[in-house]
C-alpha cells in the first residue's frame, strides 16, 4: 500500500475525531470571531498575549478526553484568523512563546497525541485578520500574508515529526478579481503550497479549504448530515452549541448547548453515510474543557465503546433501500455493513417487533450487538425481514444496535 492509500484507510477507520479551538480569544470568552465581531483593533487584541498563561497540562487533558471518548485523531487550531500561533514560530513573534506561559503548545499537543496513540491534525487559518482588517490596499497586504502563511506552514510541517492531517481554513483571495475562476487556488498557488507540504509529509491528508479538493471534503455546522457528492472521504465537524452561527472558541455563557442525545444522533447519521465526525470542544483560557462538554464526551464515549464494532470499520450499504429515492432501513433504523456482517441501528424504538420492508440478502442470524443475545426473525422470499421478541422499551438510552450475519 502506498502512503496515500494507507493514510486514507486509516482516516476512514478512525471515524471519530476531536476538534479543538483554543487561542487568545478564549480569554474573552465570546467565541473565536470576537476580534472581528466586536471590532477590536489588532493592537488592542494583541495585548491579550500578556494575559496568556494557561495551566501547564492542557494538551494532556484534551488528548486523554479524546482517547477515552473513542476518538482516534485530534485537530488543534495551531493558528486561527487572529494570527496568534500556538507554536514557536521564527517567522512571526505573535506566538505563545512570547507570553507569560512561554510554551510551545503544538509541541505539547503532538507529544500528548503520540502518548494516547491519536492521529495528529493541524488546523491552520490562511486568512489573518491582522492583514485583512487593516486599511491598506488588498494587493499590498495579500502578498505579506501569503508569505507568512507559507513560512509558518513550512515550520509546522518540519518541526513536529509525522503529522497526519493538515486542516486549512479561511481561504481568501485578496487582489484577485471576484469573477476569476478558482481565485483562491490562484491566489494561494495551492498546488505549489500543497506539493511543498507533501514533500515534507508524504503521508499527510489535506482538507478541501485551500481552493483545491485534495484528500477529503469538510462539512461545517450542518444539522442534517448528507455526504458531499463525489467524495470518497469526508468529515462533518460540529460545535457542541446547537446553532449554525455559534462559536467554536470558548464562550462563557454557551446558552444554546446540544444534549448528549443530539450529539450522538448527529454521529449516528454520519456513520450511516460512513463519514468522519469531528466534535469540537472549546477549552477556557486555562485550557480546561467546560464540564458540560465533558459530560457529552463521556456519554458519547460510553456509547462508542459499547458499540465499537458498529462505529469504526463499517461501510455504507444500499442493501436495505428499494430504490435510490427511498428510505434506507425502516422508520426506526438504518443499516451499515462490514463484509458479511450487517449492523442495524435502532435510533428510535419500535417496540416488540420491527419490519424491514427491503433487504436484498438472506439473513442467517440476528443478535443484540451489546449482549450477543439472539433474536427471532423471519424473512419473506421478497426479502422483507421481521424481527420479533424484542423488549417493549429501548434497551439503550440513545440507540440499540442489532448485528446480523448474511447467509
Ligand atoms: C469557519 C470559521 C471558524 C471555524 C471553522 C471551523 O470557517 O471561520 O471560526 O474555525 O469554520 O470549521
Amino acid at each position: 500500500m502506498d502512503n496515500q492509500t494507507a493514510s486514507k484507510k486509516w482516516f476512514e477507520n478512525a471515524r471519530l475525531g476531536m476538534f479543538i479551538h483554543w487561542g487568545l480569544y478564549s480569554i474573552l470568552g465570546r467565541g473565536e470571531w470576537v476580534m472581528r465581531r466586536d471590532g477590536i483593533p489588532a493592537i488592542e487584541y494583541a495585548s491579550l498575549a500578556k494575559k496568556w498563561d494557561p495551566l501547564p497540562f492542557a494538551p494532556e487533558l484534551w488528548c486523554r478526553a479524546a482517547a477515552e471518548s473513542g476518538m482516534k485523531y485530534v485537530v488543534l487550531t495551531t493558528l486561527h484568523h487572529d494570527g496568534f500561533a500556538l507554536f514557536d514560530s521564527k517567522a512571526d513573534s505573535f506566538n505563545s512563546l512570547n507570553t507569560p506561559a512561554q510554551r510551545d503548545y503544538v509541541a505539547e499537543f503532538v507529544a500528548a497525541c503520540r502518548k494516547y496513540n491519536l492521529g495528529i491534525g493541524f488546523y491552520y487559518s490562511l486568512i489573518d485578520w491582522r492583514y485583512s482588517l487593516s486599511d491598506k490596499d488588498e494587493s499590498q497586504w495579500g502578498a505579506a500574508m501569503k508569505a507568512l502563511a507559507y513560512e509558518q506552514i513550512r515550520e509546522l510541517m518540519t518541526n513536529y515529526g509525522k503529522i497526519d492531517v493538515l486542516w486549512y481554513d479561511g481561504a481568501c483571495a485578496p487582489g484577485i478579481p471576484p469573477e476569476m475562476e478558482n481565485r483562491i487556488a490562484v491566489f494561494w498557488e495551492s498546488e505549489k503550497l500543497n506539493a511543498a507540504v507533501r514533500s515534507l509529509q508524504p503521508h499527510i491528508l489535506i482538507n478541501d479549504r485551500s481552493g483545491t479538493l485534495q484528500d477529503f471534503k469538510t462539512l461545517e455546522g450542518v444539522n442534517i448530515i448528507r455526504p458531499p457528492i463525489n467524495s470518497e472521504l469526508w468529515e462533518a465537524c460540529l460545535t457542541l452549541t446547537d446553532d449554525d452561527f455559534s462559536y467554536w472558541g470558548h464562550c462563557k455563557s454557551s446558552l444554546c448547548r446540544r444534549t448528549s442525545a443530539q450529539t450522538i444522533r448527529m454521529m449516528l447519521h454520519t456513520i450511516e453515510y460512513a463519514g468522519n465526525f469531528l466534535v469540537n470542544i472549546s477549552p477556557g483560557a486555562d485550557g480546561v474543557i467546560p464540564f458540560w462538554q465533558m459530560e457529552i464526551l463521556g456519554e458519547l464515549g460510553n456509547w462508542v465503546h459499547e458499540n465499537a464494532e458498529a462505529v469504526y470499520e463499517i461501510e455504507r450499504t444500499e442493501i436495505a433501500r428499494e430504490n435510490p429515492q427511498s428510505h434506507q432501513g425502516n422508520s426506526c433504523g438504518f443499516f451499515t455493513r462490514h463484509k458479511k456482517t450487517l449492523f442495524f441501528y435502532l435510533y428510535e424504538w419500535p417496540g416488540t417487533e420491527t419490519k424491514i420492508p427491503y433487504l436484498r440478502e438472506k439473513i442467517a442470524t440476528v443478535r443484540f450487538l451489546k449482549t450477543g443475545q439472539s433474536l427471532n426473525f423471519s424473512q419473506t422470499s421478497g426479502g422483507a425481514l421481521t424481527i420479533s421478541g424484542m423488549p417493549e422499551y429501548s434497551p439503550d438510552k440513545y440507540c440499540t444496535v442489532l448485528k446480523m450475519t448474511t447467509a
